[in-house]
């Protein structure tokens, strides 16, 4: 217990979810937590956890808020250096700017440089989980796990997989490929310390059905590794992926029929779903990962928040960079805020926050571990100064209350808010 600390300010501690209904009232703030061995041992009165461990060293954070670090459930890190790319849809935005720099991670040293990279921009805005695409190459799975477990993150990942020649010539695999290698990359990094493997079928239009099967296989034989792909981002990609699969009733059953839906499944995008690719996803559990900055940048559209939470979806939030304009999970919870007043319907600061840490955390299976402030829970958090610039201090000075304040922070805030952040009971950065 030699490196016992207790981290005083204003703790956010979720005790259910907040689209259960009265937000506000969904979690608790606690003066204190108490972090021993990279876990968080208790929160509480300041008073009482130092009666409790004198010998702690206390850090004060004052009116600063102190919550479970930024899950972001839906990344690219390989296209860090092309994000806010002008002026392209998906298709297009694929082809002008994604593919060629993703062409680039057949260089190991290549790939090491943007994972660095890409985990130091992450961490500077509070994110201390994420789950990411590669590319085509192993070594772009290598490179970001080995990062990762340089800095102790919990983080998944995998290679990307793309065998059809819809995908440009050096950026394809094999289905064979895709399944040995990614085979070996499981063997490697799968359950190694805080990694998790993330079975990565880019999306249906750009693997042949023999892939997707290979894939579907895999999963099968390691049922407690994550799936991630794309699903019903734009219209005119589910048009594509209908032309290519004339036998599949709609688009999630270009995934369903090769065994790629699962409870352990995450969806990206997910906006313009039938009735049936709904029922599915809902009665498998799957997870539905909203992108809000990426769904109004490359223009897909908006998603349905408050529909698919009412029928008892799985939602994790997601910054999708680079097809997301921002690495901020604060921006991307004001995104989220401003596609919900589109459709009708205004998140509460609450909503939003749990979306970023317990909703996110929940979709990726590590809600037993991260996502949340409780005892026994893994020391990854985020202290936030709501007073970091000019603009916002002058807003929460206003408030009312710590939702109005947070509210404010959600909206006006940027990396200046992010004050401390902690990786497994760790100073980060
Ligand atoms: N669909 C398939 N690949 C991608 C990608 O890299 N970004 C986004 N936003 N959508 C995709
Ligand atoms: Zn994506």
């Amino acid at each position: 217990m030699g490196d016992m600390v207790i981290l005083a300010g204003r703790v956010l501690c979720y005790e259910r979810s907040p689209f259960l209904g009265e937000p506000e009232k969904a979690a608790r703030v606690d003066e204190a937590v108490a972090l021993s061995d990279g876990r968080i041992l208790v929160s509480g009165t300041l008073s009482d956890l130092r009666a409790a461990h004198p010998e702690a060293q206390v850090v004060n954070h004052g009116d600063k808020v102190i919550l479970p670090g930024f899950v972001d459930a839906h990344a690219h890190y390989p296209q860090t250096a092309i994000i806010a790319s002008w002026g392209k849809r998906l298709i297009d935005w694929l082809n002008t700017y994604t593919f060629p720099e993703e062409v680039r991670f057949a260089d190991p040293a290549y790939a090491a440089e943007i994972a660095a990279r890409y985990l130091d921009l992450v961490t500077a805005n509070g994110t201390t989980t994420v789950c990411s695409y590669c590319t085509i190459h192993p070594g772009s799975a290598e490179a970001l796990f080995a990062e990762a477990q340089k800095r102790d993150m919990r983080l998944a990942a995998g290679k990307t997989c793309m065998d059809r020649d819809t995908a440009p010539e050096g950026l394809r695999d094999t289905a064979q490929s895709a399944y040995d290698d990614s085979r070996a990359l499981i063997g490697r990094w799968h359950g190694a310390g805080r990694l998790t493997y993330a079975i990565t079928p880019r999306f249906s239009p750009t693997s042949t059905q023999e892939q997707l099967e290979a894939l579907g296989a895999l999963w099968a034989e390691h049922p407690d590794c994550l799936m991630q792909t794309h699903l019903s981002e734009q219209t005119d990609e589910i048009e594509w992926v209908l032309g290519l699969y004339p036998e599949a009733r709609d688009y999630l059953d270009t995934y369903e029929r090769h065994g790629l839906l699962g409870e352990r499944g995450l969806y990206g995008h997910a906006i313009h779903l039938e009735p049936r690719e709904k029922d599915r996803l809902r009665e498998v559990g799957a997870g539905l990962v909203h992108c809000p900055t990426s769904n109004t940048f490359i223009g897909s559209g908006l998603f349905d928040m408050d529909g698919l939470m009412a029928a008892g979806h799985r939602v994790a939030l997601a910054t999708d960079t680079g097809g997301g304009s921002s690495f901020s999970m604060l921006r991307t919870m004001a995104a989220a805020y401003e596609v919900g007043q589109l459709r009708g319907r205004a998140l509460h600061a609450a909503e939003l926050l749990w979306l970023a840490t317990a909703g996110s955390a929940q979709a990726l299976h590590m809600g037993h571990a991260i996502g949340t402030i409780a005892p026994g829970m893994e020391a990854d958090l985020v202290v936030l100064d709501l007073a970091a610039t000019p603009a916002l201090a002058q807003r929460t000075a206003r408030a009312r209350d710590i939702w109005e304040a947070l509210f404010a922070t959600i909206m006006l805030g940027d990396d200046r808010c992010i004050a401390e952040v902690r990786i497994n009971g760790r100073l980060a950065g």
